[in-house]
């Protein structure tokens, strides 16, 4: 049987090497199976999609400054794990695996056994099964109509521009627009107005799957640094002017990962900015309702309030309330609501309507179910800089006031091979080089504090083996024992 030639797209060996990050350990022992070890990370991962065509052994070899022997050990056991196929002529591509994957390694949907840190999505709230239970008592409402909201179910589009106004924007229905959560309004706006080829300004650190998002539109992330403080809006407004990026995408409430919030004055800079050069902003608010230190109505003002016609808010039901509901929307003037409703049906015809019903009633409920979590949220926050501090005394680990992360300065450029020794030990982690638009950040680790406390215990205890199992070569090598 042949094998069929994959439709991907190639990637260069250097590009590569910057997503492999820092994979080999300091002693330079089990060079070959760490590279395959990270490379089966990328592939899992997502980041090196099936189908995607690998450089020659040769040029990833150069690329890395490793042996061709070494990249031919390591694609030999992806090529038995059935993840890379070759063909003579036609070079190597990611491929499916046809046995059962190896769940040792990183996996996208982990064995109930493995601890979870990959993805920070809080668990439901205890309310929302009454909340199903009225939603359902209000179904026969619907029933006679067709069942098709491309803009949403009318009263949830109200309660959403409710809670805008409420925060200090002024907001009408037909500004709001229900979405299957906050990336597919992402994936919209770029629909709608991003070309292949066009340039999309985005956070250093930032949302990875935006990122992805951004790539799958076939346009071109620019990545603006974030520092430890928060955003360098002198680089940002350069790169405005510089780059005339098509769209911008911000975090500015609790970014994940640095768990940063734009202050108010910075805010009314960056709409100035915008307005100036007319750029098209995505500002991504799903984690805003997770302030663990205040209300978030005592928050400052949402970006749209700066630059309305500039900027389209995307929100989630992911985080406030949960990811299983599929639910988010975005927030824009009324004239691109309709354009972005006209782009809809290539992409889907409308979100579920039950769950809408659903989200509706927990909206209605506001702080009744918002205020325990964020408590909660908060007391996972601090439990877990304490465990921190306790298995990983170099980090440095700030506080976020909100979110749900926490973003890990481990002091040394370790965090793949980190992730690596993790994932053996049984813990799912994201090394800081997911986050980067374009490889880096390895310094970095970004945890978050969503699992019940038995787990965060656990997962914390193994994260310490792992990195004291990593420091070691490195603390005796400079003497000290
Ligand atoms: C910043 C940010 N945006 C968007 C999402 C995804 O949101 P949704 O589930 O609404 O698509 C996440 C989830 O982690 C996120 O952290």
């Amino acid at each position: 049987m042949g094998v069929s030639l994959p439709a991907g797209s190639r990637i260069a060996g250097g590009r590569l090497a910057g997503f492999l990050g820092s994979w080999r350990r300091p002693d330079g022992r089990g060079a070959a199976v760490d590279l395959a070890a990270a490379l089966r990370l990328l592939i899992l991962d997502g980041r090196l999609p099936v189908g995607t065509r690998l450089p020659a052994e040769r040029e990833l070899a150069e690329a890395l400054g490793v042996s061709r022997t070494l990249v031919t050990a390591a694609m030999d056991a992806l090529r038995d794990a059935g993840m890379v196929a070759s063909r003579r002529g036609a070079g190597s591509w990611i491929s499916v695996p046809g046995k059962e994957p190896d769940l040792t390694g990183w996996a996208l949907h982990p064995p109930p056994e493995v601890i979870d840190m990959a993805h920070a999505s809080p668990f439901a709230p205890p309310e929302l099964a009454a909340a199903v239970d009225r939603a359902r008592l209000r179904l026969p409402e619907l029933l006679p109509s067709h069942g098709y909201h491309s803009f949403g179910l009318p009263e949830t589009r109200e309660l959403i521009a409710r809670r805008y106004t409420e925060r200090g924007l002024p907001t009408t229905p037909d500004q709001v627009m229900i979405t299957n959560g906050a990336q597919h309004a992402l994936a919209l706006v770029l629909r709608l107005h991003v070309g292949p080829g066009q340039r999309v300004l985005v956070d250093n650190p930032t949302y990875p799957s935006a990122v992805d998002g951004i790539r799958a539109a076939h346009a071109l992330p620019v990545a603006v640094p974030l520092g430890p403080d928060g955003w360098d809006l002198d680089s940002v407004e350069a790169t405005l002017r510089q780059a005339a990026p098509r769209l911008a995408y911000f975090v500015v409430d609790f970014q994940n990962p640095t768990g940063l919030r734009m202050p108010a004055a910075d805010r009314e800079r960056l709409a100035a900015a915008l307005r100036r050069t007319r750029t098209l902003t995505m500002v991504d608010e799903t984690l805003v309702e997770l302030d663990l230190e205040g209300d978030p109505l005592d928050g400052p003002p949402p970006l749209s309030a700066f630059a309305e016609d500039w900027v389209v808010a995307a929100g989630s039901a992911s985080k406030a309330y949960w990811g299983g509901l599929r639910l988010g929307w975005l927030r824009a003037p009324v004239e691109l609501v309709h354009r972005l409703a006209e782009a809809r049906p290539s992409l889907d015809l409308g979100s579920p309507a039950f769950e809408q019903l659903v989200l509706g009633e927990l909206l209605a409920e506001g702080d009744t179910v918002l205020a325990p979590r964020r408590k909660e949220f908060a007391h996972r926050r601090d439990m877990m800089i304490g465990l921190l501090a306790e298995h990983c005394p170099e980090w440095t680990v700030d506080r976020p006031g909100g979110g749900l992360n926490l973003w890990c300065d481990l002091g040394k450029p370790l965090s793949t091979q980190l992730a690596m020794a993790v994932n053996r030990l049984g813990v799912q982690v994201v090394p800081g080089s997911r986050f980067a638009a374009h490889g880096g950040l390895e310094h970095w680790m970004r945890l978050p504090y969503t699992l019940p406390e038995d787990q965060l215990t656990e997962a914390v205890r193994r994260i310490g083996l792992a990195w004291n199992g990593l420091a070691e070569p490195a603390r005796s090598s400079i003497g000290i024992a």
